[in-house]
């Protein structure tokens, strides 16, 4: 009983530790998962060769960064970039953290796309790390309050009640919304959920319009993370800080009027993930596997004779 009491304590101080960063685990899975069915073939031949030995895939690996923080902790502040209480994002005013310039999750996504480019031209940095790095981070900056108001932490420092469970306005984005909608409407599965966005993202409705709007985001990654920034402190003005004050009780009408931001916003972070990696991958050279032309070539001579 003693142990039984201790293990809850322990599990529950675990729970509510103060900071979360990014969307929770579901989250970042989903946007890796749907990123990967776009990929070019060369882009996710150059994946694959960069990913971990053990990974199944991207989305298996997708969470790393936020298991390293505490080992690794200036990569803390490379997870979100805040803005002093304004509803618009301003590179050069908001992207430092502790007084260091450009140290930001929009100038590492911009560090980790440079990083990846050297891929075949002898990189100096470990590319595997830039990959998972540059997955997550893509992903991070779509949620809205990862480019939230610094003295709330984006959110970090606002209690609130999510239905009867105490938890912070950060969380309820990173995680509770997401965990509600995949157990109210895809029975607890994430893969089932991955693949109902997936599929509407390739229907004809409305999603499938917004696609090539969704990509046309500059030539280059730094040039994408300052739009996705942008976007996400006008929701975080417009839906996520809206009719909260500390304490207050937030469930279905914040549920119903968020969610398809929420989902939207996955959406949106899987296809620039895919747009960014196919373009990084998009001038790697053939290896010294035969062309398929080539083995179609020698087959069609095979059957001649
Ligand atoms: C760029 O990447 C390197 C290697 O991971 C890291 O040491 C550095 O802090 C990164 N800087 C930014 C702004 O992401
Ligand atoms: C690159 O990073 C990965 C993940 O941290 C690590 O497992 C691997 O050993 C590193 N590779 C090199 C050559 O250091
Ligand atoms: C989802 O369902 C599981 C299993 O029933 C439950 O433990 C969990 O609290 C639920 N989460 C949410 C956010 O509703």
């Amino acid at each position: 009983m003693g142990l039984m009491i201790f293990v809850c304590v322990l599990l529950c101080v675990l729970a509510s530790a103060p900071t979360s960063n990014g969307w929770g685990p579901e989250g970042h899975y989903m946007v890796c998962k749907i990123a990967e069915s776009y990929l070019t073939s060369n882009a996710r031949k150059a994946v694959r060769e960069l990913l971990p030995k053990d990974a199944i895939d991207l989305a298996s690996v997708c969470s790393w960064p936020d298991e390293i923080r505490k080992q690794q902790k200036w990569s803390t502040m490379l997870h979100f970039v805040n803005t002093p209480g304004v509803c618009n994002f301003d590179y050069n005013r908001d992207c430092h953290s502790n007084g260091v310039k450009d140290f930001c999750v929009v100038a590492a996504i911009k560090n980790y796309t440079e990083q990846l480019e050297t891929y075949q031209h002898s990189p100096t940095y470990n590319l595997t790390e830039a990959l998972m790095f540059l997955a997550h981070f893509v992903g991070d900056i779509h949620q809205p309050l990862h480019c939230g108001f610094a003295a709330d932490y984006g959110g970090n420092i606002i209690p609130v009640n999510w239905y009867d469970v105490k938890t912070n306005l950060h969380r309820v984005w990173d995680d509770n919304m997401v965990q509600k909608k995949m157990n109210d409407s895809f029975y607890g599965d994430l893969i089932t959920m991955a693949k109902e966005l997936k599929m509407e993202i390739d229907s004809q409705d409305y999603y499938a319009q917004k696609v090539n709007e969704w990509k046309a985001c500059g030539n280059d990654g730094f040039a994408c993370a300052k739009k996705f920034a942008s976007e996400s402190i006008e929701l975080a003005c417009a839906l996520a800080y809206q009719d909260v004050h500390p304490d207050c009780t937030l469930g279905d009408y914040y549920f119903t009027t968020r969610i398809s931001t929420v989902e939207e916003r996955i959406m949106q972070a899987a296809i620039r993930l895919a747009s960014l990696l196919n373009k990084i991958f998009s001038n790697i050279k053939e290896g010294s596997s035969p062309k398929i032309s080539q083995i179609l070539r020698s087959v069609s001579k095979s059957v001649d004779k």
